[in-house]
């Protein structure tokens, strides 16, 4: 476990535990930085998938604003999020993949739960980057939040609140000078298992986040 992880850890239990079947441990991350970055029009122009990584970790800043404008809580008085969702379900769920572990992001709190204490990195994708890569984000649909919705409705809607979040995600990652692919090519039903999800949850894409290849 590298220093920050273990610094800013706290032991506490998941008061939200309702997403994944075990919640091991809650690590809060700093506030997002919210002013002084890019002009959007310039992180559109930026914005492109790259599959070549540095092995350099994302400091928490780094992941906090990553979390926060992937999905992130915006207006604290109702709980909406930075992306929006049909029916504003917020069926999906962040999970966070890292050489430490496996985290999901909780809006709420800003904090990452613990989910897998080892490294399922590997099992995130068929690509060799990814068990390499310092952060791969896995986007999961909860299914039994998506209230009165048919199966086929349940697909196309987690599909498309999946594709708003992962634009997030690209669009910070212009904005700082990251490397990021999303990823469809995942094997879900190893990394179903390696995540204990259950029947009502469904792997969408998988999101590859670091510093270009290079960075020291
Ligand atoms: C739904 C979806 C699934 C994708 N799956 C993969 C994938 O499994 N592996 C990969 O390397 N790129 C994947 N990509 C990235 C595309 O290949 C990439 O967006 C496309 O080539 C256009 O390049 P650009 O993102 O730089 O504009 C995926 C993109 C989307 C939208």
């Amino acid at each position: 476990m590298t220093g920050w992880w273990r610094l800013i850890g706290v032991a506490m239990m998941s008061m939200t535990g309702t997403a994944l079947a075990q919640e091991l441990g809650a690590i809060k991350l700093p506030p997002p930085e919210l002013e002084g970055s890019m002009p959007l029009m310039q992180a559109l122009k930026a914005r492109h998938s790259t599959r070549e990584f540095s092995s350099k970790p994302l400091p928490p800043q780094v992941l906090s604003n990553l979390l926060w404008a992937a999905n992130g809580v915006s207006r604290p008085e109702s709980g909406k999020r930075t992306a929006p969702s049909a029916r504003d379900w917020r069926e999906i769920d962040v999970i966070v993949a890292t050489a430490e572990g496996a985290y999901r992001y909780d809006p709420a709190t800003h904090s990452l739960m613990r989910v897998v204490a080892g490294d399922i990195r590997p099992l995130t994708g068929n690509q060799a980057f990814v068990a390499s890569v310092p952060v791969n984000l896995v986007y999961v649909a909860n299914l039994d939040r998506m209230s009165e919705a048919s199966a086929e409705d349940k697909t196309l809607y987690s599909a498309a609140d999946t594709g708003f979040i992962a634009q997030n995600v690209y669009l910070y990652g212009a904005s700082a000078g990251l490397a990021v692919v999303v990823r469809g090519s995942v094997d879900r039903e190893a990394l179903g298992a390696a995540l204990g999800l259950g029947q009502h949850q469904r792997i969408i894409l998988a999101q590859s986040v670091g510093y270009p290849a290079g960075t020291k």
